[in-house]
């Protein structure tokens, strides 16, 4: 597999907060902050709503890359109120969140249903951004490496070889998320990205560093530049810190040169998106 440079992933999930010209004004915002900032270096990405999918579409085409939060697995039926591959594809989208805890605790989602996605996703060329994370009682109990190992290996269950170059990674601690989250520590975030990235190594030798890990979960301006410095984070999965374009923006010029000075000086990780 050829990788492409390795780059810098920054987004945001705006959850179902903004409405359609709320998303169109803060992507006009973030598109025109970011203009001269290096999309060899960064990938900008944000995943809206999906009322706003389309008009996000139009108005940053090219200059952001924007996903749905969510989709079904089958390319079309009797499956009222979903959303497929097929739909997200003509929307031209080319990522999908599959697997964020907010799903997974309220809406039933469960590492086998994440995997149909995944794998639905990856036949239709969409690049699923998988989230996983412990919960705080699985924290305590000292569960969180067994658990993160098994929400992966099931999420990748069937993965062929050839496409593990498509996929990102989101480690978000569910704990960390949300106004009553607490932030992971830097260095305990790294460690699980090193549990993450051993295990893709496992799984697929010699391609573990094609996948892009990137850490969610209360991240802010502060603790944003210590995150990042951390080895095997590779980018950030940003809430509510990256709502408004200009705290946002704030946070990517503050990261990218500590990226960057961390890649020149550690191994490289060649990623394929
Ligand atoms: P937060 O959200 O940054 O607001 O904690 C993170 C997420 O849910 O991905």
């Amino acid at each position: 597999m050829k990788a492409e440079k390795q780059m810098l992933y920054l987004g945001s999930n705006l959850k179902m907060y903004k409405t359609i010209s709320e998303t169109v004004s803060f992507l006009t915002r973030l598109a025109a902050l970011t203009r001269d900032v290096d999309r060899e270096q960064l990938c900008l990405f944000i995943i809206p709503s999906y009322t706003a999918l389309d008009a996000a579409v139009k108005a940053v085409h090219g200059q952001i890359r924007l996903g749905a939060q969510n989709m079904f697995w089958a390319d079309s039926g009797p499956w009222t109120g979903e959303i497929s591959p097929i739909m997200l594809k003509d929307l031209n989208l080319d990522i999908v969140e599959l697997g964020h805890s907010e799903r997974r605790r309220h809406f039933g989602e469960t590492d086998r249903s994440v995997n149909k996605k995944v794998l639905a996703a990856l036949e239709h060329n969409l690049t699923p951004l998988i989230c996983v994370g412990e919960t705080l009682q699985e924290k305590n109990h000292g569960i969180q490496v067994e658990k993160l190992r098994q929400q992966l290996k099931i999420a990748l269950y069937g993965v062929p070889e050839t496409r593990i170059g498509r996929i990102w990674l989101a480690y978000e601690p569910v704990w960390a998320i949300g106004e009553a989250g607490i932030p992971a520590d830097p260095a305990y975030a790294g460690s699980m990205h090193k549990v993450l990235r051993d295990a893709l190594a496992e799984l697929y030798p010699g391609r573990a560093n094609l996948v892009p890990i990137l850490y969610g979960g209360s991240v802010n301006l502060d603790n944003a530049a210590h995150l990042i410095q951390e080895p095997e984070i590779d980018g950030l999965f940003i809430g509510r810190a990256a709502w408004q374009a200009d705290s946002f923006y704030e946070i990517i010029s503050r990261v990218l040169p500590l990226w960057l000075e961390k890649v020149k000086g550690g191994p490289t990780h060649e990623k394929t998106h």
